[in-house]
Order: structure tokens, then C-alpha cells, then sequence
């Protein structure tokens, strides 16, 4: 099966050897690490060794480079360094940068105790579970985690379900706000992220929705209340539509469908039916984008939803304990929503807020 020889109109026989191709591409593989490293390492040097204010300049005016396109090298290489056991590269431990330089020079590949499959993705295991993890209020995430929530929706669409938010974010709320077996309650669970997140940190988890995609998920209907099952639990998870933004991809029967005066009477009911529900000392996590239009500049009649949960849920008789970013990637707008803005000056609302409540 490795040499396949095929008529070809314009050059007669055209062979294709299957192992040596796959052997270029595996030496490829490793000239390109190297390649990448080897640059990473660079840009570290010259980033530890001057002055805070001087990195833009220099990025700018030397290399006429992005700092995304910095940091995307450095990390790479950071990463790099962390499995090739030579510890920190910063300003701290310059000496650390000079091994790593060295070992490339001297091996003119990438052989310091590191395997090249963990280069390009099989991380190991240790690094792939704490890469959720977030120490500041900033949890950004460009992908969603593949093994979190279900994949597509409709099944054979090609399509992910609609509002589907990454599961990192569930994993760092119950991280943070929830212990090992405890009891955690998704009233709007959509395609389930938030459940794959509980049994990965061993949480319970029990989850509803008007729209059933799997097994897991009951139905409730949340304007009704939370079934008696959901009493005491230690922290409800709420990740409601954004309002319209996306009302045609939701069931007609989806709150996103009501008009913004039943939206906010929804929210009031919401808040009194969680503070009846979660346990005292438990939490609340609200996620909400600000606005329902995708252009944050020409929403006519601006709402903030982050402001409006939070009267609602204080005077329901939680407290506010904290307000985490949580921003949502600008791939989740098509490049004629890029133009449009541009166009007509209709700034893309990338802003999302993830308020935590306490009920005292
Ligand atoms: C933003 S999505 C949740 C997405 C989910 N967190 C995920 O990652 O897949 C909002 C969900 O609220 C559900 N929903 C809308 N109205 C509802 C209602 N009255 N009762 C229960 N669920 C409702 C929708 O069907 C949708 O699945």
C-alpha cells in the first residue's frame, strides 16, 4: 500500500510513496519546533533583559510584529521549558533561558528529555487538567473544551448547540464555589456542559430544560420553579438566553421569546425561586451578556443584564461576592458581522459577565 503510482494527463506517472512522505513530515514536525522554540527563546532574552515600557516599542519598531504574535512564540516555548524539566524562563531565573539555548544549539533539535507528541497537543496529563484553571477574575476562553457539553446539535448539522458556553467556565465556578460531592443544579442546562464539568471534578449534578438533548437532562420548565429534588442544593448554575440574541435558534417555547418587560419579570421570579432553593451559605452563578444585539453601539434602548440580575437577586435577599469577566471570542462572529461593524461603526460586543451570589 506505500508506493501508489498514478496517470497523470500533464506529467505522466505520478508516484506516491507513502513512508517517505510520512517521514517528511515527521522531520518537518521537529525542524518546526525547533524553529518556533528556538525564536521563543529570543523574544524571552531580549523581553527580560529591557525595560517594562520598551516591549511595544521594540516589537513595533524592531521586529514591525504584534505582541500576540510575541506571546504566542513565548508561551510555546515556556510550555516547552516546563517539559523539558528546565524550570521558569523570566527575569527571575535568566539562567534558565541560556540552558534552553544551548541544549537547542548544541542537538539543533528538540531531544532535552521531551517527547515531540507533547509538543503539538497530547499534553500531558498533569498540564491538560490544570489548563482551565483561572487565578485571576479574567476567564477567557477561545475553545470550548471538546469533552464538556455535547458536540453537535442537531445530530449531523456540523453545528455546536446554540449558546453553548465553554465548560472550562463551569469548572472554574465549581472550583471555586463548590466542594467533591456536592449537590450542583443547571435549571437551563442546554447541551450540557455544565454536567461533564461536575463529573470531572466529582460534583452531583442535576439538570433541566425545556429542550431535551440528552439522557441527563430532565424536563423543567424554570418558570414553574425548581422540582422539589433541587431543594438545598449547594449551588445553582444559571446560564440563561441572552434575551434574543439568538431567539431563532432556541424552542419558541424558550423565555428568549418573551418581550424585555417578561424577560425582567422572568429574572425577578428567577431570583426568589433560587433563594428558595440553593442551601443558606450556598451559591448563585448568573452568566449573562450585557447586550442582546451583537453590536454593542447600536443597541437602541440599552440593557445590562449583569445590573438588572443584580437587583434582582439582592432584593430577593443574595449578596453579591464577586464578578468575574468571562469574554466571549470574536470567532463567534461571521467576517460579514466584522465588516458591518466596521462599516456602519457597530462595535461587536464581546463583553460577558459571570456575577456570584451568596445567600447569606
Ligand atoms: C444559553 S443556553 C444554555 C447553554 C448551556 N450552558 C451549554 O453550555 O450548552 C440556554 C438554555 O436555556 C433553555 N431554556 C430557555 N427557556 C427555558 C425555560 N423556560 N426552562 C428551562 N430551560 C429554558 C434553552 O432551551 C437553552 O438550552
Amino acid at each position: 500500500m506505500s508506493i501508489i503510482a498514478k496517470e497523470n494527463l500533464s506529467s505522466g506517472l505520478v508516484t506516491f510513496d507513502l513512508e517517505e512522505s510520512t517521514k517528511r513530515i515527521l522531520a518537518g514536525e521537529k525542524l518546526t519546533a525547533y524553529a518556533i522554540v528556538s525564536t521563543g527563546i529570543e523574544l524571552i532574552w531580549v523581553r527580560i533583559n529591557i525595560h517594562f515600557g520598551e516591549w511595544y516599542p521594540y516589537l513595533e519598531n524592531k521586529l514591525n510584529r504584534s505582541p500576540s504574535w510575541a506571546t504566542n512564540f513565548m508561551r510555546w516555548t515556556n510550555l516547552f521549558a516546563g517539559w523539558a524539566k528546565i524550570g521558569k524562563l523570566d527575569k527571575e531565573h535568566p539562567e534558565n533561558v541560556i540552558k534552553l539555548r544551548e541544549n537547542l544549539t548544541s542537538n539543533q533539535q528538540l531531544t532535552v528529555g521531551f517527547n515531540i507528541d507533547n509538543f503539538w497537543g497530547n499534553k500531558p496529563e498533569q498540564l491538560k487538567e490544570l489548563e482551565w484553571l483561572r487565578v485571576g477574575n479574567h476567564w477567557f476562553f477561545v475553545e470550548c473544551d471538546k469533552t464538556l457539553g455535547i458536540q453537535e446539535w442537531p445530530p449531523g448539522s456540523g453545528k455546536t448547540y446554540p449558546g453553548r458556553i465553554p465548560g472550562q467556565i463551569a469548572k472554574n465556578v465549581l472550583y471555586y464555589y463548590t466542594k467533591e460531592g456536592d449537590l450542583v443544579v443547571d435549571p437551563m442546562a442546554g447541551g450540557g456542559s455544565t454536567i461533564d464539568a461536575c463529573k470531572r471534578l466529582n460534583r452531583q449534578c442535576l439538570a433541566y430544560d425545556i429542550n431535551i438533548v440528552r439522557e441527563d437532562i430532565k424536563y423543567n420548565d424554570i418558570r414553574q420553579g425548581f422540582p422539589k429534588e433541587a431543594e438545598n442544593c449547594d449551588l445553582i448554575f444559571l446560564d440563561p438566553p441572552y434575551h434574543k440574541l439568538l431567539e431563532n435558534e432556541y424552542i419558541t417555547s424558550s423565555v428568549s421569546s418573551l418581550e424585555l418587560d417578561d424577560f425582567l419579570r422572568f429574572l425577578s421570579q428567577l431570583a426568589i425561586d433560587c433563594y428558595k432553593t440553593v442551601k443558606s451559605e450556598g451559591f448563585v452563578s448568573f452568566l449573562c451578556q450585557n447586550f442582546y444585539h451583537k453590536f454593542a453601539s447600536l443597541n437602541n434602548g440599552y440593557t445590562n443584564f449583569g445590573i438588572e440580575a443584580y437587583k434582582r437577586f439582592t432584593d430577593a435577599g443574595f449578596e453579591l461576592v464577586n464578578e468575574i469577566n468571562c469574554p466571549q471570542t470574536s470567532q463567534v462572529y461571521s467576517a460579514s458581522d466584522v465588516e458591518l461593524a466596521k462599516k456602519q461603526k457597530g462595535m461587536l460586543n464581546l463583553v460577558r459577565d459571570l456575577l456570584i451570589f451568596r445567600k447569606p
